[in-house]
């Protein structure tokens, strides 16, 4: 068929068997989900217009999100967006890709900072934000700190707080850890979804898109936890929680890097019921 009569419908069944070729896991939605994104419509709106002829525009700019797609660009690169907690969050290659696990951790820590009438949250290596800005978004009178090694990635947490209105009541400390954190600052919530994945540990290569520094640990993949839980106590608010989203193999370790002054109080499964948050309370005052 010449190139300016393709349809909707017959590119969308070039590109999945393309992507199926190219060993994507999902190659029909995701050429859908691009699809819709060039044209600017839904992927609803796609499956009433199949017939529609594209134009050699839309299907050079088409051809262009399929080939970073077949090199394993994950969708979320390519469109400049992922859904979080019912949000869009602006992503790029400065910042880890938001997980649906995730969430957890947040209705967590909306569920603990129960009716206190402004949560404190610290939330460290926030990424895209992510975090820090849904549980920002949800409770209207909290304020947040939210650190970050990558100055990068803090650049586009700060867009995303701007974008869903919470910047004013957040503050972008680069930093390691709590470093950058004022000595005496104190929080309700200290949260963490730090880099987990071990060094040898076989990731998908979409995985391999995102920042090493976001997902890859030292050699002692249990090092940043205890470094996170021992650094707690000293800015937890009395009667303040720690949520950290874990590697589902370490809770055991995780848990015995507690310092005596933490007690491990829930650990929350996903959806897959792996172990994934771990929450612990300040038991000092
Ligand atoms: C797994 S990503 C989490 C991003 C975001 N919070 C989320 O849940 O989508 C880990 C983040 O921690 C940051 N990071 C890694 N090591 C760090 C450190 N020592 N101190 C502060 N941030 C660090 C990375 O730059 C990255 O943005």
């Amino acid at each position: 068929m010449p190139e300016d009569r393709l349809t909707v419908l017959t590119i969308l069944e070039r590109s999945e068997q393309y992507f199926r070729g190219s060993g994507l896991d999902s190659p029909r939605l995701d050429a859908e989900v691009l699809l819709a994104f060039v044209l600017g419509i839904t992927r609803m709106k796609l499956y009433t217009g199949f017939d529609r002829p594209l134009v050699p525009d839309e299907v050079s700019a088409f051809r262009q999100l399929v080939r970073r797609r077949a090199d394993r660009v994950p969708v979320a690169y390519i469109t400049g967006k992922k859904e979080f907690h019912s949000l869009d969050f602006a992503v790029d290659e400065r910042v880890l890709i938001p997980r649906p696990e995730t969430e957890h951790l947040v209705d967590a820590a909306v569920e603990l900072a129960g009716n206190l009438d402004a949560p404190s949250l610290l939330d460290i290596g926030t990424g895209s934000g992510a975090i820090a800005v849904a549980f920002a978004s949800v409770r209207a009178t909290a304020r947040f700190t939210a650190t970050d090694l990558s100055p990068d990635a803090l650049a586009v947490a700060r867009c995303n707080a701007e974008a869903h209105g919470v910047a004013e009541r957040g503050e972008f400390l680069e930093g390691d850890l709590y470093g950058p954190v004022v000595e005496s600052a104190r929080f309700d919530l200290i949260v963490s979804n730090p880099p987990y994945v071990a060094p040898d540990e076989e990731v998908d290569p979409e995985c391999r898109k995102e920042p090493a520094l976001a997902l890859f640990t030292g050699e002692d993949p249990v090092l940043i936890y205890r470094r996170l839980l021992e650094g707690a106590p000293a800015h937890l608010a009395v009667g303040g929680y720690v949520l950290l989203e874990i590697a589902e193999n370490r809770e055991e370790e995780i848990r015995a890097a507690a310092p005596p002054e933490l007690e491990v109080v829930r650990v929350i499964l996903d959806f897959g019921g792996h172990p994934r948050v771990l929450v612990a309370k300040v038991t000092g005052t």
